[in-house]
């Protein structure tokens, strides 16, 4: 095993639950990587303060600073390779990345979705719409996926999941809620399978 640590960028929008049971993991586990950067379209969210409060450096990189679509995607890919980052985790940004990014990182970016992919994914199967959507299916249960990113939404090669019941009583907030706690257990079982395996 190379004694390189594998660098992390971790690009986020929101309050950053994942990025910090991942970081914790990472720790914890004494894992072979770290997260040397977080992204986001917001400069100000849960993340971006986390990754502060951390010594992270933070990028605040959206499409309205640049002056076309392409250009962003060649300031976020200069960022990542200033940083030499070998593998994007994406947690919680709600955000498409440029495909000139996809195509660079192939097979290095991973999501997490809150729900049992193939099932209830794709464009706008975000947040609370999943859940709604899940409980108006009326499934039984739901959970959290793993998987590789591609062009597509949400299509990648799934990695790993982790199923919740669905309970009779679920809101799509209740259900929401548990499925969040079973993401900050997946995601850095998933990262550390998925590092293992680049690493070997
Ligand atoms: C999670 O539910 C994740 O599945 C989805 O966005 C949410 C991010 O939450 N992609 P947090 O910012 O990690 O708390």
């Amino acid at each position: 095993m190379s004694t390189h640590k594998t660098r992390l960028a971790v690009f986020c929008s929101g309050s950053g639950s994942n990025f910090q049971a991942i970081f914790h993991a990472l720790k914890k586990k004494q894992l072979n990587a770290e997260i040397v950067l977080c992204l986001s379209n917001r400069a100000h969210c849960g993340a971006m303060e986390f990754a502060r409060r951390n010594g992270i450096a933070t990028v605040h990189l959206t499409e309205k600073q640049l002056n076309s679509f392409d250009d962003f995607a060649a300031a976020m890919l200069r960022c990542l390779r200033e940083q030499s980052i070998g593998i994007i985790v994406l947690a919680g940004y709600m955000r498409k990345v440029p495909d000139a990014v996809v195509a660079a990182f192939h097979d290095k970016i991973i999501n997490i979705h809150p729900a049992l992919l193939p099932k209830f994914g794709g464009e706008g199967m975000y947040g609370i719409y999943v859940h709604t959507a899940v409980l108006e299916a009326g499934e039984t249960e739901s959970g959290a996926t793993v998987h590789l990113v591609n062009e597509e939404y949400d299509k990648g090669k799934i990695l790993m999941q982790r199923h919740v019941a669905v309970l009779p009583d679920d809101t799509p907030e209740t259900l929401a809620e548990r499925v969040l706690a079973c993401e900050h257990i997946l995601y850095p079982d998933a990262l550390e399978k998925f590092l293992a395996e680049q690493q070997l």
